[in-house]
């Protein structure tokens, strides 16, 4: 009996160590910026009017309002004389996936503080980057984290749309799907053929 008791209990602390090593280990949500669950049954929160009012910035001579600040496709400048004139791929980017560059990497390049810095990256490493985010090598350790999940889904739209690479980073002209194909000196990349075949450049 004694012994049996014995077991249940070094059961138990067993069980709840493992327990807590698990919620030890799961990452904490507001580091990667995931939103928290409302309470169980709560009826959905109803969405804010639209802030409309203009927003201005100490040193800017411009104003903008929120839904221009953070336009997909064509994101507040707030000081046009801190960075070259953009390319169309920084300025707008391209329908309906390739957000526009400036949106979170700041005109400048110099980036939100939740998105990477890009200004002055080796030309050798910024292509890479955007390879290995296409092909499934980069992604966050969180597969919730939505803003490097939208940077994936950037780099895949950013095949179709070549020449706004190009544009930006002269470099890239050879980074085809086609040029990697025909010049593959070690096999491919699972991830990288995966996507070259479902995207029909592999048969
Ligand atoms: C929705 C916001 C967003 C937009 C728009 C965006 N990016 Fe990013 N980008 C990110 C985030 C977030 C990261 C860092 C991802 C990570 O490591 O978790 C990143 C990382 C990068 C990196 C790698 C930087 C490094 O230091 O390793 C490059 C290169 C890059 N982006 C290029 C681009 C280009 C080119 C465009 C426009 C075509 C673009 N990004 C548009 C959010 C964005």
């Amino acid at each position: 009996m004694r012994n049996r008791f014995g077991t249940l209990v070094i059961s138990l602390v067993f069980a709840s160590a493992a327990g807590m090593s698990a919620a030890a280990q799961e990452p904490p949500a507001w580091a990667y910026a995931i939103p928290p669950a409302p309470p169980a049954g709560s009826p959905a929160a109803a969405q804010p009017a639209p802030d409309t009012s203009l927003k201005r910035l100490p040193g800017s001579n411009f104003e903008f309002t929120r839904a221009q600040i953070s336009n997909r496709f064509g994101p507040a400048d707030w000081f046009p004389g801190d960075h070259p004139t953009m390319s169309d791929i920084v300025a707008r980017g391209k329908q309906p996936d390739a957000w526009a560059c400036g949106l979170c990497h700041y005109p400048n390049g110099k980036g939100r503080p939740e998105n990477a810095g890009v200004a002055g990256l080796p030309t050798s490493y910024f292509i890479q980057q955007l390879n290995d985010f296409r092909n499934g090598k980069r992604k966050s350790a969180e597969p919730r984290k939505a803003n490097t999940n939208i940077m994936i889904t950037i780099a895949k739209a950013l095949t179709e749309h070549h020449q706004s690479l190009v544009d930006i980073v002269p470099a890239a002209v050879q980074s085809t799907p086609e040029h990697t194909i025909r010049h593959a000196v070690i096999p491919l990349h699972p991830g990288v053929e995966q996507y070259f075949r479902e995207h029909g450049y592999l048969k």
